[in-house]
């Protein structure tokens, strides 16, 4: 294709409705030396929308048990080499105690499908963190019933995170085994139905995952119109069935995060933490410059890190080196990290103002 090509697909996909596969295959088959005009553009649609800050999240890990076997994730309940831990209600006041002293507003609590936890314990721990702190709170738990998708909503949860991980029928059921792409999709419109500010995403690299299916997902993300997407690469971990898999390749990475962009505008899209164990300092820089507006930092409590394994992760450093590279990688890029809640972009049109 040669350049005049290029960015007619993607003023194509920028303006349709619903973008065509073929276009969005074609531009995640680009070579390296093309694919700069989409991340050029994509870069352009950032600013436009979401504008030049970084939000800032801070994350807990609650807990690592796990009711599934999803056969790329180390928390997969096979996995019994795995010592399994639960945060008290003491040590995540404490966690949300530490982000909140960092001047950060909103929380996201990320746990395994935990079935020994009762849903009306995270209920008043939801109210309890909104009554002291009034973070915004975010959670991603997994898949539930309605009802208690319901009473966390009702306790004071806005945001619900939960990646489709992939739209390919037969490629997720392989990988979730008791699982349902279509329970999945079911649980995504609940949280939508019941008012929450809806997150998903997809990771780049699993095996059998093709440029077509790629699409497939940005062509889901588009019709759901999420809030925030997270993208990130697949990266093996040894104890699952995907272990001697090669990890994504970050260029694909980058592209499916420069068309998100394209296609959901004014989604809010981190520069995930899969992104920066996979490859550092310099893949999250590359991330914000081709689409994303978010980064994510750990607040579990350092002997819980190796615990909450999800892929092989590189040495914990602080939450404060965290946020004082971050603060770094901001001034490099001329932008500025936004400590306010980061409201999904929808609500903060709606209300005419950003609600922080
Ligand atoms: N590599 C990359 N990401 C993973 N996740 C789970 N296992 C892996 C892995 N091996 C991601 C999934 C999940 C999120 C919590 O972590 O996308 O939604």
């Amino acid at each position: 294709m040669n350049p005049k090509e290029t960015q007619l697909i993607i003023n194509r996909v920028y303006n349709s409705a619903l973008p065509e596969p073929g276009d969005l295959v074609k531009l995640l088959n680009l070579d390296y030396a093309a694919s700069r005009s989409l991340f050029v553009f994509a870069d352009q649609v950032r600013e436009r929308f979401v504008g030049d800050e970084i939000l800032i999240r801070g994350i807990v890990e609650v807990s690592n048990y796990c009711r599934n076997n999803c056969a790329y994730c180390g928390l997969n309940r096979g996995n019994l080499q795995l010592p399994r831990y639960r945060l008290s209600e003491a040590e995540i006041m404490e966690c949300v105690g530490r982000i909140y002293e960092t001047g950060i507003k909103t929380v996201v609590m990320q746990s395994g499908e935990d079935e020994g936890f009762d849903p009306r314990w995270l209920a008043s721990l939801i109210k309890r963190i909104k009554h002291k702190y009034n973070l915004a709170i975010t959670l991603s738990v997994g898949e539930t019933s309605r009802e208690n998708y319901r009473l966390w909503k009702f306790a004071g949860a806005e945001r619900f995170l939960m990646k489709i991980e992939t739209t390919d029928r037969d490629l997720y059921q392989s990988l979730h085994p008791g699982m349902s792409l279509q329970n999945r999709v079911r649980c995504l419109h609940n949280h939508d139905e019941l008012g929450y500010q809806t997150g998903s995403g997809c990771m780049i690299g699993l095996p059998g995952q093709t440029p077509m299916t790629l699409a497939s997902d940005l062509q889901f993300f588009k019709k759901m119109d999420f809030d925030m997407l997270g993208i990130g690469p697949f990266i093996p971990h040894p104890e699952t069935p995907l272990g001697n898999i090669p990890a994504g390749n970050m260029e694909t990475v980058y592209k499916m995060l420069a068309l998100a962009r394209i296609v959901s505008r004014r989604t809010h899209l981190p520069a995930t933490t899969a992104v920066s164990t996979l490859s550092g300092r310099e893949a999250t820089r590359t991330a914000l410059q081709v689409g994303a507006n978010v980064v994510m930092i750990n607040f579990t409590p350092e002997k819980y890190h190796h615990l909450y394994e999800i892929y092989p992760r590189r040495k914990g450093v602080s939450e404060w080196e965290e946020l004082s590279d971050l603060e770094n990688i901001a001034m490099e890029l001329g932008r500025k990290v936004n400590y306010s809640k980061g409201d999904a972009i929808k609500n903060v049109k709606e209300y005419g103002f950003a609600v922080n």
